[in-house]
């Protein structure tokens, strides 16, 4: 290592993001991220299908694409293809399936084929952050649509086009995330989507579908996709295992018909994505996929009422939320006083991370009190201590709640 290091700032080009902060290891209270819960990763599948998958096919990892082709493993499409006609109401074969690395890679690729500076989308007022920072970055104007407990309102969809319309202006996109929304936690019921398909329609505004979510609702139902349901075909659907298996393994997908997908797949320049993962998938996946998604949403349904209750205890009325249809994250008001980007750092330097309302909104104001909680990833005992302390951390820099446990806490002068 030379003593003096090499300064690259002159040669940097204008416009990066601001630098990384180096890791320092977890926080104690983990309620931050799309992590998935360490109990439910299938160890013992995933090792027992890795291993009859290598002696099977191997060697076919000699070549870019095994001997699948650029659209990623065939068997993982295949099986993709059979799962999505099943939950999904989806129709469409192996070769209208691309395989990501991961769908925050899918969200690039129809991010490249769409956008340009300047255009607008429509999306949820709260959102995804990385889709929400892809849009910033990509110099994309974003329209808000304020939802309820269905989903997008339909009302402020057909006003935003409207509007829109008037000033001449052809949205790219409506992105949603239809079926257990990050991170509201809601579904929209198949009326509304239909609704959502009718304006997508009158507009000429296709619809961008995540459904990184939909295997995880408590009672494995789901109504059909909006790309099963769509008849002008102005759907392009994107999907994850990362929420199902495991989030590590970095594997997505995206859905489109080939005339689409043929202008997405010269974009994707990666030379294929990480071929064990997929394999490892598919042999996994045809045989436990079935089994291993129940007793995971099971597990996630007592972390959720863990976190409820641990909430309801020590912020009592001081903390409002829904209860979530499915997934990993509850999406919390706090009162009006609280500014959550303040409480974040507070509650870091406590041991608690979490994610504040702002970042994962259109609307910095509507989300400055709010903050979204991961509950997959901690143990139910660190979720009760968790909270506990997030609300010492708030008594003390906000002064709420006031009460907790039906004990009056002494607050700050
Ligand atoms: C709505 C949504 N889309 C996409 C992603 C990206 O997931 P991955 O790249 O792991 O598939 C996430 C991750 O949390 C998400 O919440």
């Amino acid at each position: 290592m030379a003593a003096h290091a090499f300064d690259f700032a002159p040669l940097l080009r204008a416009g990066l993001p601001a630098p990384a902060v180096k890791w320092a290891g977890p926080p104690k209270y983990n309620f931050i991220g799309g992590n998935n819960d360490p109990d439910h990763v299938p160890v013992d599948g995933l090792l027992a299908a890795a291993n009859a998958v290598l002696r099977r096919e191997g060697v076919t990892l000699a070549n870019y694409g095994l001997e699948s082709g650029p659209l990623g493993y065939r068997p993982l499409r295949e099986f993709l293809a059979a799962k999505l006609a099943r939950t999904a109401g989806i129709s469409c074969t192996p070769d209208e399936i691309l395989i990501t690395s991961g769908s925050l890679q899918a969200l690039d690729l129809v991010n490249g084929l769409l956008l340009a500076p300047g255009d607008t989308v429509l999306i949820e007022q709260d959102s995804y952050q990385g889709s929400l920072n892809r849009l910033v970055r990509l110099g994309v104007k974003m329209v808000g649509v304020p939802l309820d407990g269905e989903g997008m309102r339909i009302d402020a969809v057909e006003a935003a086009l409207e509007d829109l319309a008037r000033r001449g202006i052809r949205a790219k996109y409506i992105y949603t995330i239809p079926t257990v929304q990050n991170p509201t936690g809601t579904i929209m019921p198949e009326p509304r989507r239909r609704e959502l398909l009718r304006l997508s329609e009158r507009y000429a505004v296709p619809i961008f579908e995540d459904d990184c979510y939909a295997d995880l609702t408590w009672d494995g139902r789901r109504p059909p996709a909006l790309y099963a349901m769509s008849e002008h075909g102005g759907v392009i659907h994107i999907g994850s295992f990362s929420k199902s298996i495991a989030p590590a393994l970095r594997v997505g997908y995206i859905v489109a018909p080939w005339h689409v997908l043929s202008r997405i797949l010269p974009l994707k320049t990666d030379a294929g994505s990480g071929a064990l993962e997929q394999m490892v998938l598919a042999e996994f996946c045809a045989q436990h996929f079935g089994v291993h998604v129940p007793k995971l949403t099971r597990g996630l349904r007592m972390k959720a009422e863990t976190l409820m209750e641990s909430l309801a205890e020590h912020f009592g009325t001081s903390a409002e939320f829904e209860d979530p249809r499915g997934g990993i994250f509850l999406w919390v008001k706090l009162p009006d006083a609280v500014d959550t980007l303040k409480l974040a750092q507070a509650a870091l330097a406590s041991g608690v991370a979490i994610n504040p309302g702002p970042e994962w909104s259109t609307d910095k104001a509507h989300g400055r009190s709010r903050l979204r909680l991961c509950f997959a990833s901690p143990s139910r005992q660190a979720i009760r201590e968790g909270v506990a302390v997030l609300a010492e951390v708030c008594r003390r820099e906000f002064g709420v709640p006031v009460r907790s446990a039906n004990v009056e806490q002494r607050v700050r002068a």
